[in-house]
């Protein structure tokens, strides 16, 4: 049977051209550790790195690459970046649509929080924010697009709100990245977190911070260990990347990923017709329920729905085993924002397109939907 991949929020598929080629030409030909030698193998190991590190700083508006911090996914940038830069006398702010990546973390790290109201299409109410601050609260936690919905996140309004408030902006840019512009500016956006193997198209295993100087300053690493750096003394060292860098990165990871961001700034952004057009199909059937907004405009290519009479598992289920059609059920790891959406108790069916989705693809989806639906 073949193989429609509709889950592209949970992770890319098929990866960037030149991706699986750079991984393996690094561990066949070179797979050195940067910063551990200076013979030839481990120079160019670091060459590939700084090179990844500049790509993500242009993609990310940082202006000095040695503010990329990489880590090996967006859970543990965010994780690195509470635990490095909040204590439990602090407060912080987060929309009521974020991912348990940030609201585990807060949980875990014992941080206290105040979730700003969403309007119905789950876009936070930025007017709400003044009054959920007081005297200890240090950030705002904000993801650039909802997981469940897509909805895009007004993130340079709620910086500049978070700023007037004396506020640090920390954007969560899994879902929104390359869709949502997101770059670090100052009195706006401090920190950016991200992760490689969304809709930058990398492979897993790699992400990151990447943090304006201000905010890198007041971040203290909660990883020891090995940098190459510094090797006389037992504490970290305090250059970036390497205090919050401890123990040898995925190199192999980021050597994916740098050929990921060269596929993205070649291609532009991604081609959201298949996407727009599944939208209008679910749209257009009264049994079918859009969460979040009715245009692409507002949206990234990740659609969730519940369907009137019919179980979204058996629904998931049945489209992929008679059609080969994957997607995601359930409550997305986002148990905020579905009791934010109203959808705790139902859970959604998500579909979600790559930048390789083709129309076809979503011809074929949708004539299996209303086979399943109305057959
Ligand atoms: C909004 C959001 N934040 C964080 C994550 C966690 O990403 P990762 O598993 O790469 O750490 C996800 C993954 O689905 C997400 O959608």
């Amino acid at each position: 049977m073949r193989r429609i991949y509709l889950d592209n929020a949970s992770t890319s598929f098929p990866k960037a051209p030149g991706v699986l080629e750079a991984m393996s030409s690094y561990l066949s030909q070179n797979a050195s550790n940067p910063g551990r030698g200076s013979y030839n193998h481990a120079l160019q190991a670091m060459e590939l790195v700084i090179a990844c590190r500049s790509k993500l700083s242009t993609l990310f508006g940082c202006t000095d690459s040695r503010n990329v911090v990489f880590s090996l996914n967006v859970t543990t940038a965010l994780n690195t970046l509470m635990a490095g830069l909040l204590t439990r006398e602090d407060h912080v702010l987060v929309s009521g649509v974020e991912h348990n990546a940030v609201m585990r973390a807060l949980v875990l790290h014992r941080i206290p929080y105040s979730v700003i109201p969403c309007d119905k299409d789950g876009r936070i109410i930025v007017e709400a924010m003044p009054e959920l601050v007081g005297a200890r609260t240090k950030a705002l936690f904000l993801t650039s697009a909802s997981n469940v919905t897509g909805t895009i996140q007004p993130i340079r309004e709620a910086g500049e709100a978070a700023h007037r408030l004396g506020l640090w902006t920390c954007i969560d840019t899994a879902q929104g990245t390359p869709t949502v512009d997101c770059r670090l500016e100052e009195g706006v956006i401090d920190a950016i977190a991200f992760t490689g193997h969304k809709g930058l198209a990398g492979p897993q295993g790699v992400g990151g911070l990447v943090l304006s100087s201000n905010l890198a300053n007041c971040v203290t690493p909660s990883v020891g260990g090995g940098t190459g750096s510094r090797s006389e003394s037992f504490a970290m060292p305090d250059l970036l990347p390497d205090r919050l860098e401890a123990g040898t990165q995925n190199i192999v990871g980021i050597a994916g990923l740098s050929a990921a961001l060269d596929f993205l700034n070649t291609q532009g952004m991604m081609d959201r017709t298949s996407c727009s057009q599944l939208l209008s199909y679910f749209l257009s059937d009264s049994r079918i329920t859009v969460i979040g907004p009715a245009t692409m405009e507002e949206r990234t290519s990740v659609i969730s729905i519940t369907v009137e009479d019919f179980d979204l598992a058996e629904l998931a289920y049945r489209l992929d085993a008679e059609y080969g059609i994957q997607t995601r059920y359930g409550l997305h790891c986002a148990p905020l924002a579905h009791t934010t959406l109203g959808t705790l108790q139902t859970g959604t069916i998500r579909f979600s397109c790559g930048y390789a989705t083709t129309t076809e693809e979503i011809e074929y989806t949708i004539q299996a939907m209303k086979e399943l639906l109305y057959r």
